[in-house]
């Protein structure tokens, strides 16, 4: 989902990929997943024997026996005064349908509180998964398309309009059927022909890799294919922008794809895709066979060069400055004054400093581009350009695209037109879309209940502060610093019923109602120019602009702001609603509050300081004893299988979300259930929290089974291999599991045996 990540430490890697962020801004991680990878996760087998019905409540013997878990957890529910609002009636439906009894919670959480869910849900054939985050946007996409679709009030701001033109060229298939290939083969005769297509008659002479490039960024096409330019906040100094130049961007979802090689199903359908686009676009297929090969080769060689997800967590590695002088240095090649001084919307000199990711990759591809025949070079750059094509081409593009998409995802047939078509108006035109969205739908009373949750949550994330054993009372300190300093922002800002300003952002922005060909490419090159023109200016904390995409069921830290943020599209449904009893909101938005904010002391936010900038702040000591907690969790979910595919989870590119998800849990746990005088305070000013209808639980089982809940989820085994291999966050059931079992609170509450899976004795924890 979403991934607004800093380029620097995660590729946006989609066919569209330049169409994504406007102000690529440094969010690490979204609760739920990047834009990337779409909805993925986990697709769950019924595999229950039968085991009977297991009796939640522990018998007489099991409360003897468990020595270690604290009796009186477990409290009565044998309360006929249960909670008969239509929130509660309707909450309570919905859990009674999303578990399942016949597990029991100490042998495998997921299955009992996600079971009856997973049973009951069908992967629709245009989508890889379901999920509870995904029903959600899928409701909120159904509200997008009716305000989308409704005919232009009058006098209605211009840039509404643009939105409703990108939107209407987009769906507007006969016109785009009628230009056939003619937008495609323009291009390419524009940039001097693919080789693959005219054989013998391609001039090598007129071809120059740097022109090229820089013709791409003209056009409105990726320039990031051969290395990858943005401007980002300084990382080390963030009031100030800087220019940063990392590995390229690349057609497979990760470097690992290409590296299998052709053997693999995968790339074989990615070489698929190239051949089949050259000879559709009038290449002999013998020709295309072959060129291609090479063009797939090369792409194999830059795969091989750049640096690999495990490799990308240490921030300080990546900062590497060098002015434009030591650049050249580094790849004597390179015309770099040419690259910059073209790329780029500000004059750059000699002195002109830059972040240089990959030391290594550049000084790399320097060599490789000079070593590579011209005519490959060439076959690649515009193999790129007509990959970023297909989604704006005829349908029989669409069906090739697709084919591929089904090796990769399992996506059995594409999406409804509209579905893509509002996908296409989510990256760039995010903040119009947004702006339509909260003028009618998101009710501001919510804002005040959710911030008031973030207080309590941020409180106890404080004490938790106050009780590690583990750190030294400087970092201590320092860690305490960095917690108060996080800025919350919650639901959307202001700006967005600005008219003015929102009017000011998308000034120099053209869409037509009919030319969707164009008006992508002129979104791709209004969206690099905004991003570019920002490095004279300085870097505002709190700019509206990075906190404007209100419409998605997603949530963010931003490590270079230390900052929070909660869309108005999270603050519903499962995830939070008034009228649900406090301590559902608490294991549903509240344990995503808890997960953001413990972004900011994972593997990676606690390398930034309060201010946002990368800075070592840990004593040494300290600094090992986070490295060996960290480790414990790499181990633990290191060593979890995923059962349909014999996987093992990547522990060390998942540590930072698994660590957030331990964090966030218990976090949201301490407040509502264990601080009793809090509670109680609460209690006396709101009236009692009654339990639900027709479920035998305590509001403080009710907590755990409404936390699973948030991960419900069930995939395609080829996303579910995907996102094992090359996703930060671990598949949904291991989201759950992992947490309840480091958590003697959870086994407490259910009275789980010691020793049983859920409470295994040795625990991981890092907050
Ligand atoms: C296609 O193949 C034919 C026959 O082998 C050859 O004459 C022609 O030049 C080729 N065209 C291209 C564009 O490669
Ligand atoms: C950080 O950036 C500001 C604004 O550009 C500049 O004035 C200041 O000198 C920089 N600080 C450091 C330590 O480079
Ligand atoms: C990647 O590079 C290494 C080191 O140069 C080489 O041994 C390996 O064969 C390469 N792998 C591929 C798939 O090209
Ligand atoms: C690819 O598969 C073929 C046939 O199964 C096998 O002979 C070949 O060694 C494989 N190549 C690689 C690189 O694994
Ligand atoms: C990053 O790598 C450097 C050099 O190896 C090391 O000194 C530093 O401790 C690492 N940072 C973290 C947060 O692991
Ligand atoms: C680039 O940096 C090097 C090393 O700090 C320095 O010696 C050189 O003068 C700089 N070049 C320019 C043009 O500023
Ligand atoms: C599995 O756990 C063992 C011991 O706890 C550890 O040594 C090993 O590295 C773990 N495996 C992975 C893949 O993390
Ligand atoms: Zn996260």
């Amino acid at each position: 989902m979403c991934n607004r990540n800093p380029p620097w430490w995660n590729r946006r890697t989609r066919m569209e990929r330049s169409l994504c962020a406007i102000a690529v801004i440094a969010l690490v991680m979204c609760i739920a997943m990047t834009f990337a990878l779409a909805f993925i996760g986990y697709h769950y087998q019924n595999q229950l024997e039968s085991r009977g019905s297991a009796n939640l409540r522990p018998t007489a013997e099991q409360l003897v026996k468990d020595s270690e878990s604290q009796p009186n957890a477990i409290q009565t529910t044998h309360n006929n005064d249960v909670c008969l609002t239509p929130g509660c009636v309707k909450a309570a439906a919905d859990l009674i349908k999303n578990i399942n009894e016949k597990v029991s919670p100490c042998d495998d959480f997921y299955k009992f509180a996600c079971g009856g869910w997973v049973d009951n849900q069908v992967i629709p054939d245009d989508k890889t998964s379901v999920s509870v985050f995904s029903l959600l946007q899928d409701e909120l996409n159904n509200k997008l398309r009716v305000l989308v679709e409704m005919p232009a009030e009058e006098k209605e701001p211009k840039f509404f309009e643009k939105m409703r033109n990108m939107y209407k060229s987009c769906m507007n298939l006969a016109d785009i059927e009628k230009v056939g290939n003619t937008p495609i083969l323009t291009v390419l005769e524009g940039l001097g022909d693919w080789p693959v297509l005219v054989g013998g008659n391609w001039d090598e002479s007129k071809f120059d890799w740097l022109q090229m490039l820089i013709e791409f960024r003209k056009l409105g096409f990726s320039h990031d294919i051969l290395m990858d330019l943005s401007v980002t906040p300084d990382f080390r100094n963030n009031t100030q922008h800087i220019i940063d130049l990392d590995q390229a961007s690349l057609g497979m979802p990760d470097r690992s794809y290409l590296l299998r090689g052709l053997n693999d199903s995968a790339v074989a359908g990615y070489y698929k895709l190239m051949v089949e686009s050259a000879v559709m676009l009038g290449a002999n297929r013998s020709a295309a066979e072959h060129e291609m090969l090479e063009t797939l080769q090369f792409e194999t060689i830059l795969a091989n060069y750049s640096l690999p997800r495990e490799e990308r967590r240490n921030i300080s590695l990546l900062y590497n400055k060098m002015n434009v002088t030591q650049v050249a240095l580094l790849a004597p090649k390179t015309h770099w004054n040419k690259y910059f001084n073209n790329l780029l919307s500000d004059s750059v000199t000699d002195k002109e400093e830059i972040i240089v990711n990959v030391p290594n990759f550049i000084r790399n591809v320097d060599t490789l581009i000079a070593q590579t025949n011209k005519r490959t070079l060439a076959n690649y750059m515009l193999w790129r350009v007509v990959l970023q094509s297909f989604a704006t081409l005829g349908k029989k593009w669409r069906e090739l695209a697709q084919e591929y998409n089904t090796v990769i995802t399992g996506q059995a047939r594409e999406e409804p037109r509209w579905e893509q078509c509002m996908s296409s108006l989510t990256g760039s035109l995010g903040i119009a879309l947004s702006s339509l969205y909260v003028r009618h739908n998101f009710k501001g009373d919510s804002k005040h209940v959710a911030l008031d949750m973030v207080e309590y949550i941020h409180r106890e994330f404080l004490k938790i502060l106050d009780r590690v054993e583990w750190m030294d009372d400087q970092t201590r300190q320092k860690a305490k610093d960095k917690a108060h300093a996080i800025t919350p922002y919650i639901g959307y800002p202001d700006e967005l019923l600005d008219n003015e300003k929102i009017t000011e952002l998308y000034k120099h922005l053209e869409l037509s109602p009919n030319d969707y060909f164009k008006n992508v490419q002129n979104l791709r090159r209004w969206s690099t120019d905004y991003a570019f023109n920002q490095l004279r200016k300085p870097n505002l904390k709190g700019d509206w602009r990075k906190h404007a995409r209100a419409a998605v069921v997603n949530a963010y830290y931003n490590a270079l702001e230390n900052s929070i943020e909660f869309p108005a599209g999270i603050l519903q449904g499962s995830f939070f609603s008034r009228d649900k009893p406090n301590y559902l909101n608490f294991g549903g938005i509240g344990f995503v509050i808890g997960h953001e904010i413990t972004h900011g002391f994972d593997d990676r936010g606690r390398q930034f300081d309060k201010d946002g900038n990368n800075k070592n702040w840990w004593d040494s000591k300290t600094d090992s004893n986070f490295k060996e907690r960290a480790n414990c969790i790499i181990e633990q979910y290191g060593n979890y299988t995923v059962p349909e595919n014999s996987l093992q989870i990547n522990g060390v590119n998942t540590q930072g979300e698994n660590i957030a998800d331990n964090g966030g849990i218990k976090e949201a746990f301490r407040k509502p259930l264990n601080l009793k005088k809090a509670y109680q305070e609460w209690v006396k000013d709101n009236g009692a929290e009654k339990p639900l209808p027709g479920l035998n639980y305590t509001p403080q089982q009710l907590f755990w089974i409404s936390a699973a809940n948030v991960w419900c989820g069930k995939y395609r085994p080829e996303v579910l291999k995907l996102r094992v291999q090359v996703g930060s966050h671990s598949p949904a059931q291991f989201r759950v599991v992992g947490p309840v079992s480091n958590l003697p609170e959870f086994a407490q509450t259910f009275n789980c045996k010691v020793n049983s899976p859920m409470n295994p004795k040795h625990k991981c924890s890092v907050w």
